[in-house]
């Protein structure tokens, strides 16, 4: 379960989120919709403790441990990966040496190279992406769906626990993005994994089908409901939602 409880992220003096509030529990799926500039990317990035980014008041609980109290290379042993709209390159590191290092430092144990090898291989096979991925740099040279593809291989092979997708969708074609979706989806379905999904893209919120939408708006979450609340928003847009949101607000501060 991660709790994310009243907080408030600061990014260059700049108060970007207030009072934000989110429980997601093992095995759901959280769409976190809401127009440009929201905020969607800052709460990812806040979760994984990016360095641009305060936490000025609130907290964040996953498996029972307090983030603030974590680097970002520990939050990621507790199983938080993130894909992020566009996966950096890093020249001179090959995806089969990070992930066997990754691995390693994950399990505290020798990673057997054949053994590694033939599950490398064997999920390359499964993802359809050439075994010659595993000895290229990471992401280096590569085409925006290969980079998808390739964060793909790094989900199957380090098998996190939570799963953050901010715009997972974006420069995907279309096979190419039910090929992405469908294999987290199945992914998912093998682990029990949570998901933290950014997206405006109703294909993917289709196959990936959130237990709950949450609207962000005004620096915090200011609707959730099921998934027929996205569509509500495909059709009217988020300023009807924001609207309904102030009149709220100021009644109650009447
Ligand atoms: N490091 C930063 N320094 C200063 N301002 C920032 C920083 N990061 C984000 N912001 C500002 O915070 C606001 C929220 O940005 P964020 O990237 O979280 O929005 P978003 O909801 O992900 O938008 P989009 O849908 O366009 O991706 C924006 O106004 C942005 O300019
Ligand atoms: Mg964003």
């Amino acid at each position: 379960m991660l709790e994310i409880n009243n907080l408030t992220v600061v990014a260059e003096n700049k108060e970007i989120l207030k009072d934000f509030t989110l429980k997601i529990k093992d095995g759901e799926t959280h769409a976190l919709m809401g127009s440009n500039g929201a905020g969607k990317s800052t709460i990812c990035r806040a979760i994984l403790k990016d360095a641009n980014y305060q936490i000025t008041k609130g907290n964040i609980i996953y498996k029972n441990k307090d983030l603030s109290t974590l680097t970002t290379t520990d939050i990621s042993r507790l199983g938080i990966m993130m894909i992020s709209q566009s996966p950096i390159a890093i020249e001179g590191v090959t995806n089969a040496e990070m992930l066997r290092m990754a691995l390693s430092e994950r399990t505290g144990k020798h990673i057997d190279i054949f053994q590694f090898s033939k599950e490398a291989k064997e999920i390359c096979n499964k993802l359809a992406i050439p075994e010659s991925f595993l000895h290229r740099d990471i992401n280096s040279g590569m085409s925006g769906g290969e980079r998808k593809k390739n964060e793909l291989l790094h989900i199957w092979m380090l098998k996190p626990s939570f799963l953050i997708l901010d715009e997972v969708d974006s420069g995907l074609d279309i096979d190419a993005l039910k090929i992405v979706a469908n294999s987290i989806k199945e992914y998912q379905q093998e682990t029990n994994c949570a998901i933290l999904l950014i997206t405006h893209n109703p294909k993917l919120l289709e196959i990936l089908k959130p237990d709950c939408v949450h609207i962000l708006a005004d620096k915090k979450i200011v609707k959730s409901g099921d998934s027929s609340l996205a569509k509500t928003i495909e059709k009217e847009g988020f300023k009807a939602i924001y609207e309904e949101y102030v009149i709220e607000r100021n009644l109650t501060n009447e």
